[in-house]
């Protein structure tokens, strides 16, 4: 019996890094679990994004452990295919209990090389995919009057990004959306708050290593500059806050924005 027991959690970017830590770690915890992923990779930007064969990977590692997971491919940027995954959950598990909102990208680009490519994949799947996802699962959660909402932000939701104008604008956006998402959806009994960590060892960072022609761990210290004597978090510890503000223990926690960032913003 573990604190989410009979839960039912729908995740997205399950396939690897954050989404994937924190599926497996709701499964332990007894949560029924729904994993959105893309996929396969997409136009921008130029790195690895997860698979189908990790999708499968993680039903089956869940299913090993005596749990129940569904996964969909789909992206956040497409109606049709979110409201078929949310729909599918909520019949076969009776209802969504949590979101988390944690599909994202991240690439550089300095103000005067930005393309609309660029700036327009950021916006929506960062910012416009967390609508869209929310906006089709609170139907259930307002039925049930009941639920918890997470949007992974980034500390660049609380600060400024060097090169990364369009990847904090997106971030900052989705600080706002939990700020107003909290408000209206408070009367439903429905909780939202928003994560901020630094630099995270996952594929996405590798992969921006990659892009840059740098090792993983200058890229996480390059955009982070923790104070603890880290060069990254990993997707374990993101679970782990994840868990928390989405048990019972968090049970007034709402509207805020928590900071995983070993010290990085207190400068
Ligand atoms: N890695 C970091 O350093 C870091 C730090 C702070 C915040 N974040 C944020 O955390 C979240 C998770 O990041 P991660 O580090 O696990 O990244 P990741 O690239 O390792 O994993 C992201 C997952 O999301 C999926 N995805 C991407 N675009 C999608 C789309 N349009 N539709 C559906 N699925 C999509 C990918 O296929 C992948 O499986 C992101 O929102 C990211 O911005 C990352």
């Amino acid at each position: 019996m573990g604190d989410f027991n009979g839960k039912t959690v729908f995740i997205t970017g399950a396939a690897h890094g954050q989404g994937r830590a924190a599926a497996l770690a709701f499964a332990r915890e007894g949560a029924n679990v729904a994993g959105f992923d893309v996929g396969k990779k997409i136009e921008y930007p130029a790195y690895e994004f997860g698979t189908n064969e990790e999708l499968e990977s993680l039903k089956a590692e869940i299913e090993a452990m005596g749990g129940r997971c569904l996964v969909f491919t789909g992206d956040v940027r497409d109606d049709a295919a979110v409201t078929a995954a949310v729909e599918k959950t909520a019949e076969e598990f009776g209802g969504i209990d949590v979101l988390f909102n944690n599909a994202g990208i991240c690439a550089y680009a300095e103000i005067d090389k930005m393309t609309d490519e660029a700036w327009d994949a950021m916006i929506d799947i960062n910012l416009k995919g967390p609508m869209i996802v929310t906006r089709r699962v609170v139907k259930y959660m307002m039925r049930d009057k009941k639920g918890v909402i997470i949007n992974n932000s980034s500390v660049m939701g609380l600060r400024g990004g060097r090169r990364l104008s369009h990847y904090t604008a997106s971030k900052w956006g989705l600080t706002g959306l939990t700020k107003a998402w909290a408000i209206e959806l408070a009367p439903y009994n429905i909780r939202v708050n928003s994560i901020h960590p630094t630099g995270v060892n996952t594929p996405m960072n590798d992969g921006l290593a990659a892009m840059e022609g740098k090792t993983p761990e200058e890229i996480a210290e390059a955009s982070a500059g923790n104070l603890l004597p880290v060069p990254w978090i990993e997707p374990e510890d993101v679970a782990n806050l994840v868990l928390f503000l989405c048990s019972d223990k968090a049970r007034y926690i709402t509207g805020a924005q928590y900071t995983l960032d070993a010290g990085l913003l207190s400068v």
